[in-house]
């Protein structure tokens, strides 16, 4: 650890390569930004390959491909022996459309390490239907069946709402199914497009509290089995969740056209400055860039974060949550029971209905 200024400056433990924003899927909790990167604007293979080495130098030790659907990238596998060759713990981020047997078996000559699949429900039909692509749900566990075969470790993530939320133990007992030695239970953040769908997304007070008591018992359940991490449910929490682990403190996330961020939705946010790695190299990024530096430390903070016992441990929650419910990224976050804006936050997760999904399409 080094100083920088008055605020440490950690080293960063993962890197998120947002190698494209195309997609097949329609989510509607998608976690792109509104404004995507266009496919001419995406960097270059030979650019990324830098970003990998100079991520492996700056003391990065793991990077997560992702997209968007990263297996539009025509690149990806020479992309993936980059990364490897950088000597990073190399993750594939994916959907499973748009990634055949064939590409999986190339990037395991490649070097990958780790597979990740998202799942949209247990069942196909609603699965399909939240993806907003027919046949989606048969290709995921056909994929999940190629990296066993591979004896890839494999986790599966599920963003949990409304639709699905009384089928997580089917989600996890089909994890376990499909091979899995992780499953992801994350209930929907919502920021970006997701606060579009916000109204047909959201779980009633009664689901949230369930969900959170479920996964607990799960946990005791599947011991030994699977390893089951969740994200609970912002909008019902008494206390905020310590989002990226800290702005600027462990990770950082470059766009698919190179802007890099000190979190996936930090563009939401008006008035920030990301560097490029076009025009900086990522260790001058992660020490100087003006993003990045924003809301390092604890500095920045109001009351009641900068007088409070929890300002390392939560950070103050999440600065682009913030942002969108009240206007003020350097405000606590609302789902804090100490922050002034809290009550706004149980009126909003009240507003419910059953109305079409607004899909994400590029
Ligand atoms: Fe965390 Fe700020 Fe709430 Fe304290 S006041 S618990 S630091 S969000
Ligand atoms: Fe940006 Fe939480 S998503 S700080």
């Amino acid at each position: 650890m080094t100083e920088n200024g008055q605020t440490p400056l950690y080293t960063p433990l993962g890197l998120l390569a947002e190698l494209t924003h195309r997609c097949p899927l329609g989510c509607p909790y998608c976690s792109n930004p509104l404004a995507l990167d266009s496919r001419e604007r995406e960097l270059h293979t030979s650019t990324w390959a830098r970003v990998f080495a100079e991520a492996a130098a700056l003391g990065v030790l793991q990077v997560h491909l992702s997209g968007g659907e990263p297996g539009a990238r025509r690149d990806l596998i020479e992309i993936a022996a980059a990364a490897h060759a950088a000597g990073l713990y190399t993750n594939l981020i994916t959907s499973a459309v748009g990634v055949t047997t064939r590409t999986l078996h190339r990037l395991a000559e490649a070097g990958l390490d780790h597979v990740q699949i998202s799942i949209q429900d247990s069942e196909r039909l609603s699965a399909d239907r939240i993806a907003g692509y027919d046949g989606a749900f048969a290709r995921k566990c056909a994929l999940a069946a190629a990296v066993m075969e591979l004896k890839i470790p494999l986790t599966i993530n599920a963003v949990v709402h409304r639709a699905n939320i009384d089928r997580i133990a089917d989600m996890v007992a089909l994890a376990l199914k499909l091979g899995a030695s992780r499953v992801e239970i994350a209930h929907v953040q919502y920021y970006g497009w997701a606060l579009k769908n916000r109204t047909a997304l959201m779980p009633t007070a009664e689901q949230a509290v369930r969900a959170v008591e479920l996964v607990e018992e799960l946990r005791r359940r599947h011991r030994g089995a699977i390893v089951i991490d969740a994200v609970l449910p912002d909008y019902y929490a008494r206390l905020p969740k310590p989002c990226v682990g800290g702005w600027g403190r462990r990770s950082l996330n470059v766009t698919p056209a190179g802007k890099v961020l000190p979190c996936h939705a930090a563009e939401s946010i008006p008035g920030l400055e990301f560097w490029s790695v076009d025009e900086h190299s990522l260790d001058d990024i992660w020490r100087n860039s003006p993003a990045f530096n924003a809301f390092r430390g604890t500095a920045w903070m109001q009351e009641p974060c900068r007088s409070c016992a929890r300002r390392e441990i939560d950070f103050g929650g999440c600065r682009c949550q913030a942002f969108a419910l009240t206007g003020d990224a350097r405000a606590t976050d609302p789902v804090c029971y100490l922050a002034p804006t809290h009550a706004a936050v149980a009126a909003l997760a009240a507003v419910q209905d059953d109305g079409p999904y607004a899909y994400r399409r590029m």
